[in-house]
């Protein structure tokens, strides 16, 4: 199967990234072909400082690499260095109606929160359909936010090829359950833009410092907790097992547990977590010529897949003259 999805270099790649995307991607080289990228053209749509978004992207590349992506078993590239992309976004334009992107939740989320609306946010879902078609990807794993962006991808392929012949292949998005939603510090989806993130890189006290700031309820140490409403037990969970949260469960249902020691036992539960990675990221930071390297020979070799689909799609509408 032919496994892709790409991730915003918009800001410290944090927890909410990891077990959303990175992670099962990542499981995801063993057994599939895999197309993994940064989306650098989709972080323009917001971030409007140059320098803030070429570090963001160099060190998106870093973690994944320090945190086991092998360039060889898979297609590792940023989105900028494959220009075939933008070409598509312009051909599947003009096929997309203005009244899917209207409906986009992601759109309206955006809006709603403030940020000024302009033509690159309001498109976006075209140039992710054109990140997903110009590669014949069958399945999108993201979180579940992003559910209805591979939807629209769907029927703007499906309309492409009931007009022009078939031509992409229909991608289904891959949700899985238990790490759909991700919570942050204060309880609402993990997200840069809430700045209710924990990142995976942290310096210690600066990961101390977000994991004790978690959002508990005031209930007294002698009551019983309620797990299933405690972002802290949330977040604790997606390091342990069935039978971690089992056990985690019930000294959160007998009275006596207090939320500081539990914070405390998570900070070095994430630390030991993310332990084996740190110095390879350490060495690749300081090895920038090596970093561009893989990324360069990365969008080589997906860029040969990318000119097939766009050769067929130009030919297809007619741009072939
Ligand atoms: N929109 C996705 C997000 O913010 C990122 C993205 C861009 C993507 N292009 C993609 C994900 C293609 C999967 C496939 O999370």
């Amino acid at each position: 199967m032919r496994v892709l999805s790409g991730i915003q270099p918009s800001g410290a790649l944090h927890l909410g990234n990891y077990f959303a995307m990175m992670k099962r991607m990542i499981e995801h080289q063993k057994n599939h072909e895999l197309f993994c990228f940064i989306v650098n053209y989709h972080a323009l749509t917001t971030v409007k400082d140059a320098d803030f978004l070429r570090k963001n992207t160099f060190e998106a590349c870093v973690d994944f690499l320090a945190l086991g992506i092998d360039p060889d078993k898979s297609y590792f590239y940023v989105q900028s260095d494959i220009p075939e992309v933008t070409e598509l976004t312009w051909i599947l334009s003009n096929i997309t109606e203005m009244g899917l992107l209207k409906r986009a939740h992601s759109y309206k989320d955006k809006i709603a929160k403030g940020i000024e609306p302009n033509h690159g946010l309001f498109a976006y879902p075209v140039l992710m359909a054109a990140d997903i078609l110009l590669y014949g990807a069958e399945i999108v794993p993201v979180g579940k936010d992003q559910k209805q962006h591979v939807e629209m991808t769907r029927d703007i392929a499906q309309k492409f090829n009931s007009n022009f012949g078939e031509v992409f292949v229909l991608p289904e998005a891959e949700i899985q359950g238990e790490v759909a939603t991700i919570p942050g510090i204060d309880g609402q989806k993990m997200s840069k833009s809430y700045g209710n993130t924990i990142d995976i890189f942290a310096p210690k006290n600066a990961l101390k410092k977000k994991v004790m700031s978690i959002v508990t309820d005031a209930r007294a140490i002698d009551e019983p907790k309620d797990p299933d409403a405690c972002n802290l037990f949330a977040i604790y969970s997606l390091f342990l097992d069935e039978q971690g949260r089992r056990e985690l469960k019930e000294r959160y249902l007998k009275p006596g547990l207090k939320y500081g020691e539990v914070k405390k036992e998570l900070v070095e539960v994430i630390w030991n977590y993310f332990e084996p990675y740190r110095d390879k990221r350490e060495a690749l930071l300081a090895d920038p010529d090596y970093v561009h390297d893989v990324m360069l020979a990365g969008a080589k070799k997906a860029r040969g897949v990318a000119v097939q689909y766009l050769e067929k799609a130009r030919a297809a509408v007619g741009l072939n003259y």
